[in-house]
């Protein structure tokens, strides 16, 4: 199978099959954005222990690009501590900004790299980042919350 076709299998899999769909109920973090070009919906939740996400779920309705980039958020920042995700988040953007990593940052897409072939497509970045500019949001949001404690 051809690299591009199996990230577009990988895609179409996190669409049909979303991963860690639903809302946490009383959650820790939780931030609600829709993407003002098409009205497409993401709201994510999530539970966080000791500074470590430990449940994180997404909800929303959208195009199969920002739903499937919701779901590989979901497993990508669970079990991450806050810093470590912000790290992350920061680092994807990047990659779809188009740019190379430096090699000793140690992050591994994984799945994400499926991500990757939206870089060709300039309108649909904002499809892409739609989830990871909603969960940075709530991070944020949380971490100023809990800094003036
Ligand atoms: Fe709306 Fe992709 S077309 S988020």
């Amino acid at each position: 199978m051809a690299l591009e076709e199996l990230y577009q299998e990988i895609i179409l899999d996190h669409y049909r099959h979303p991963r860690n769909k639903g809302k946490i109920e009383d959650p820790d973090i939780h931030e609600h954005a829709t993407n003002p070009l098409c009205g497409d919906e993401i709201d994510i939740s999530a539970k966080v222990e000791n500074g470590v996400i430990k449940e994180v779920k997404f909800s929303g309705q959208g195009c199969s690009i920002s739903q499937s980039s919701a779901s590989l958020l979901t497993e990508a920042l669970k079990g991450k501590t806050l810093e470590e995700a912000e790290t992350f988040i920061a680092a994807f953007r990047e990659m779809l900004a188009g740019h190379e990593l430096p090699e000793d940052t140690g992050i591994d897409f994984g799945e994400l790299e499926a991500l990757r072939g939206v870089t060709k497509f300039p309108a649909r970045l904002k499809c892409a980042t739609l989830a990871w500019n909603t969960a940075q949001e709530a991070i944020k949001a949380f971490e100023k919350t809990h800094s003036n404690h």
